[in-house]
């Protein structure tokens, strides 16, 4: 129930927060001269107008889960421009703010000063300004929609048996089929994800956007993946969103393994591999979903597990190090989209318990975070962190190496 508040608190902070960016915008790129006074008022209304795209387009789509792809992509483009232009207006005062405090200390520079002010406020600068953000957005989409190609991830885990060093796990998140991506994308994701040859291919939550008979089409592909022991799905709040319970019917009956707080054991080279998953904190909010469909719960999911290696599916990685505290060896997240612009880094980091992209220590278990194999429509755009498929391997750690329980940070070679 607290992971939802904070969802809700989320949504209803970033809805204020875009309303006083827009405030902001107005005033430095509007009120003031040479900008017609006429022109003032009308433009201020359109950019709150404009600030709400993501509130308005994350209304529309829960209510309405089948909005077309032209409208998600159309609103996508303008939100996105939107966040750009917000942060080269920043960049621009930031600059006037300095040359205004270079002026009080140094009295020769006061003709500079205002050539660079009339400069940087001029008509022309803000056309230009706003010309930039529309072809970063642009840029930013294409890369957003493209195939994402292969990463290849070493996993070090302390006490891996010998026998399980080189295992694989092909790892896939956040592909939101549905909202932004066409069904050839999801063939040519399955191609790529199959060539790999991975022991498990695991699917970490926000599947879909959309209900299965609009879009059980466009998803059909992810029958085709394979792997030599299993893939297994787990749920994200986009799936829920979507309606899970059809979805969950749906993808047992095209035969593939779904996990809701609940674990599968294998039988890998002679070891006991268990791949569990819990729901998703939105869970709360459909109450005609109870039992395994119900707020995630790592303890059940774990329930009657046998010894071995112990791999967790969790959407949000969050939770992380209460999970290893529960006996997880490796935990598998999504949900950041690796934060897709620079700039809401820090942002995304802090609302996700400090991970956002890639390895991490969570405790003393490893946390591979996935920026996102597809993205959600509302923000098709990617700026300084591509979408990938991921290729786990998992290798066993050297013994010499110094574990620290404590320690929780971003994982690159195994210390
Ligand atoms: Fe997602």
């Amino acid at each position: 129930m607290a992971d939802y508040a904070r969802n809700r608190m989320f949504f209803a902070s970033s809805t204020t927060l875009m309303l006083m960016v827009a405030a902001y915008m107005s005033f430095s790129l509007f009120w003031h001269e040479p900008v017609p006074m006429a022109w003032r008022l009308p433009l201020t209304v359109l950019v709150f107008l404009v600030s709400q795209t993501i509130t308005g387009m994350r209304v529309l789509i829960t209510w309405r889960p089948d909005l077309p792809f032209l409208l998600v992509r159309a609103g996508g483009f303008i939100s996105s421009s939107f966040m750009v232009l917000s942060w080269f207006v920043l960049l621009r005062d930031v600059l006037l703010a300095l040359v205004f405090a270079a002026s009080l200390i140094i009295p020769d520079m006061t003709q500079v000063k205002e050539g660079i002010f009339s400069a940087l406020l001029s008509l022309p600068a803000e056309w230009t300004m706003l010309a930039a953000s529309l072809a970063a957005a642009a840029a930013g989409m294409a890369r957003a929609l493209a195939v994402p190609s292969v990463k290849k991830v070493d996993v070090p885990l302390q006490g891996l048996p010998q026998d399980l060093d080189g295992l694989t796990i092909a790892h896939l998140s956040d592909l939101h089929i549905g909202s932004t991506f066409t069904r050839e994308w999801l063939e040519e994701v399955v191609r790529r994800t199959n060539a790999l040859e991975p022991d498990f291919t695991l699917i970490t939550g926000d599947l879909v956007d959309g209900k299965p008979e609009r879009i059980g089409n466009f998803l059909s592909p992810i029958t085709k993946l394979r792997a030599r022991y299993d893939v297994v799905i787990s749920a994200g709040n986009h799936d829920y969103y979507s309606g899970l319970r059809p979805w969950v019917e749906t993808w047992r009956r095209w035969g593939m393994t779904v996990l809701l707080n609940e674990h599968r054991e294998y039988l890998v080279r002679g070891r006991n591999v268990v791949i569990a998953a819990v729901t998703d904190p939105c869970a709360v909010l459909f109450r005609n979903l109870e039992g395994s469909m119900g707020a995630p719960d790592v303890r059940q999911a774990l329930e009657g597990a046998g010894e071995g290696l112990r791999i967790l599916m969790s959407h949000r990685p969050g939770n992380a190090e209460q999970n290893a505290a529960h006996g997880c060896h490796l935990q598998l997240s999504g949900h950041t989209h690796g934060g897709q612009f620079f700039f809401l880094f820090p942002l995304v980091s802090r609302l996700n318990g400090g991970f956002r992209s890639g390895l991490y220590r969570a405790g003393s278990m490893p946390l591979y975070v996935s920026p996102g194999t597809g993205m959600w429509g509302y923000v098709p755009m990617r700026l300084g962190v591509g979408a990938e498929i991921t290729l786990l391997t998992l290798r066993r750690a050297e013994p010499s190496v110094p574990q620290k329980p404590s320690y929780r940070g971003k994982l690159g070679a195994w210390q």
